[in-house]
């Protein structure tokens, strides 16, 4: 053993540089994975991780406008505001797994540290998608609102799970085929099957956040949709909107009942 698994995620979330913090979070899911680190969580999770210096954060309402999809600067604003997603999703999986993880188990610990490995490895596969093009991550501005919704969470693991993975992540199964269609439409065959990969990944991200929340409710002895319905509403700011993606939702463990009730 060479420490606590609480030490090394809070060690990684710590990393500014993004290069830097997305193979350290390989190496914690590694060693976590290799029985190296204990189940123990004896420091606290930092209120803010470690951020880069580029790219500079903006409010989505100060966000440059991506201009039209088919021109080299739309496609490069693309692929770095989806670069900039998977940047702070591995924060995000890593602070699931260092702040609730003591209060849930092994399991929990296990499958969050194996979905921030999975977006260290998103994360590397868009900058270097984006270095083909010239640019690079943080040459661009980004927007700032993703870490606000685990921030507003952080107290209640029901209401992360509702929010995060249930929610966002579940958000991103909805809009990702469309722009694999327009990115395969412009020819760009290597970041069609890139995203094809996330995709794939991400349901099981989602399918992770259900399976946990639903255990969350059980031992709260509520109901799980209506436990769901009701964090939602009061976390989330914005409507849970359609169009939904069905099938990937159902592979995720999301019955349409539950989501459409909130649309
Ligand atoms: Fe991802
Ligand atoms: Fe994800």
């Amino acid at each position: 053993m060479t420490g606590s698994v609480a030490a090394a995620i809070r060690e990684a979330l710590l990393e500014c540089n993004p290069w830097a913090k997305a193979m350290a979070t390989r190496k914690v899911a590694r060693d976590w994975r290799l029985g190296k680190l204990s189940f123990a969580f004896d420091v606290e999770m930092p209120d803010l991780p470690g951020r880069p210096d580029a790219p500079e954060l903006l409010p989505p309402n100060r966000m440059p406008k991506r201009g039209k999809g088919g021109s080299e600067r739309g496609r490069i604003a693309l692929w770095h505001a989806l670069a900039h997603i998977e940047f702070v999703a591995i924060d995000l999986a890593l602070d699931m797994a260092g702040r609730f993880g003591g209060e849930m188990d092994e399991g929990f610990v296990s499958d969050f540290l194996s979905v921030a490995a999975d977006e260290a490895m998103h994360f590397a596969l868009l900058d270097r998608h984006l270095r083909t093009l010239g640019s690079r991550y943080g040459a661009l501005p980004a927007h700032d609102g993703l870490w606000e919704a685990a921030h507003g969470t952080r107290h209640d693991v029901a209401a992360r799970l509702a929010v995060v993975p249930m929610v966002l992540e579940a958000r991103g199964l909805d809009v990702t085929p469309a722009t694999l269609e327009r990115v395969r439409a412009n020819g760009d065959e290597r970041g069609a099957r890139i995203l094809e990969r996330i995709l794939d990944d991400e349901i099981r991200h989602v399918r992770f956040g259900a399976i946990h929340f639903a255990d969350v409710a059980k031992r709260l002895d509520e109901d799980r949709d209506s436990l769901w319905k009701s964090l939602v509403s009061r976390h989330f700011g914005g409507a849970v909107k359609p169009p939904f993606n069905d099938s990937a939702r159902l592979a995720a463990g999301l019955s349409r009942d539950l989501y459409a009730g909130l649309a």
